[in-house]
């Protein structure tokens, strides 16, 4: 067994007591599970032939939304593998991730990225005054217990937002993705495989 060095014992701890200090930790406290399915790697096989086929279709679908985008937010960034392939549309890539095991897997999978171990929700406390060309949610919303509040951080730092959500789990988000500023775009398939897309655009976007 490996025993963790005491300053890195000290660190966490001073990390923990900071997130409890203000409020961080209560937000992240539904997501424990997150960092439990990160004792395995990559928990979700994001790694494999069909999962990189949905990245390039993602791909391709921001590059018609946000031709030449600067800046992307990516939400639910994991072990970085979707990283990797957004920072081919987008000059830099910013990555929110709740399990830190997952950010530090990411660090090493996409070098030229920048990551944040947090909640979406935090998004605007993490980010400060920074703002996003695009912002993205894929396959990730219907880890939140409450969307609406994740969908609403994220209206503060980009005037679009691609929500992206496998079939079978897309009907318990529909009502989050509908109405002022959301449309609907073509679904992502690869093989027998179905993701619905969806895409918020603030005012001034949406009456351009
Ligand atoms: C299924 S993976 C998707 C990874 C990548 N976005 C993709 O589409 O392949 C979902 C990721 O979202 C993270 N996640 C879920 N809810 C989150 C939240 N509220 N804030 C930040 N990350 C979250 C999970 O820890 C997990 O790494």
């Amino acid at each position: 067994m490996q025993v963790m060095p005491l300053a890195n014992i000290v660190a966490r701890l001073k990390r923990n007591w900071q997130a409890l200090r203000s409020g961080l930790w209560f937000r992240r406290a539904p997501y424990r599970r997150m960092d439990r399915l990160y004792l395995l790697e990559d928990p979700w096989q994001l790694a494999s032939p069909r999962e990189h086929q949905r990245f390039a279709l993602t791909n391709a679908m921001i590059a018609q939304i946000a031709p030449n985008c600067g800046s992307l937010l990516e939400i639910g960034s994991g072990e970085g593998e979707q990283t990797a392939h957004l920072l081919k549309v987008a000059g830099s890539v910013t990555g929110i991730e709740v399990s830190e095991a997952a950010v530090n897997r990411a660090r090493s999978t996409a070098l030229d990225a920048e990551f944040f171990v947090g909640c979406a929700e935090d998004a605007g406390h993490l980010l400060g005054d920074r703002r996003f060309d695009i912002a993205t949610a894929c396959e990730m919303l219907y880890y939140a217990p409450d969307a609406a509040r994740v969908l609403d951080a994220l209206k503060g730092l980009a005037p679009r937002i691609l929500v992206t959500a496998y079939e079978k789990r897309a009907q318990g988000l529909a009502r989050h993705v509908q109405g002022t500023g959301w449309s609907r775009l073509d679904d992502i398939v690869v093989d027998d495989t179905r993701w619905h897309c969806h895409l918020w655009q603030a005012p001034e976007l949406a009456s351009a």
